[in-house]
């Protein structure tokens, strides 16, 4: 079993980059990336000797809307659980910031091939449609 700890709202944008990229997602400049994480409501990265191997972060309304972004395990350290544990802490944080007697709504939009993992979680297949804005100037 690998030893890995979990900890709380300290993802930083160059980690975020180096993650992203591990899993075949385009690279975006460190600023946008650092505007972005500011407005999270909530992250979670697992550390492996210091080093970020995974992360999760929900943003949203913070009452009734919350959204999974970026569950991302680096792919040497995928399939140890990693995930699962980071997407229940994010889950969990969700669960204790809805009063009782009440629900929110959370929604993720899964990795093309990676419905299942959502799945396992019970999320489910939605009308939700998303839609991507580029502006002219973007490179690949
Ligand atoms: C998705 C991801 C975060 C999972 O991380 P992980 O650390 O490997 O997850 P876990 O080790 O907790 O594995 C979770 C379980 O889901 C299963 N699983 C993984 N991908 C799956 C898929 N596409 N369909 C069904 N089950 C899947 C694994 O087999 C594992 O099952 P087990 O617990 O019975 O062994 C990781 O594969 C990843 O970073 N992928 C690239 C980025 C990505 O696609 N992110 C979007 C996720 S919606």
């Amino acid at each position: 079993m690998i030893n890995y700890t979990l900890s709380e709202n300290i993802l930083k944008a160059e980690d975020f980059i180096r993650l992203k990229v591990s899993a075949g997602f385009k690279e975006r400049p460190v600023d946008f990336v650092k505007s972005a994480l500011k407005n999270n409501l909530y992250d979670v990265v697992a550390l492996v000797n210091d080093e970020v191997v995974g992360m999760g972060r929900l943003v949203g309304d913070g009452v009734m809307y919350w959204y999974l972004q970026e569950i991302v395990v680096l792919p040497e350290y995928q399939g140890q659980g990693i995930g699962t544990a980071i997407v229940n802490k994010l889950l969990d944080y969700i669960t204790e910031h809805t009063p009782e007697g009440n629900f929110t709504c959370v929604g993720l939009t899964a990795a093309e091939g990676k419905e299942g993992f959502s799945e396992r979680f019970g999320f489910a297949k939605s009308r939700g449609m998303n839609k991507y804005i580029v502006r002219e100037g973007m490179t690949d």
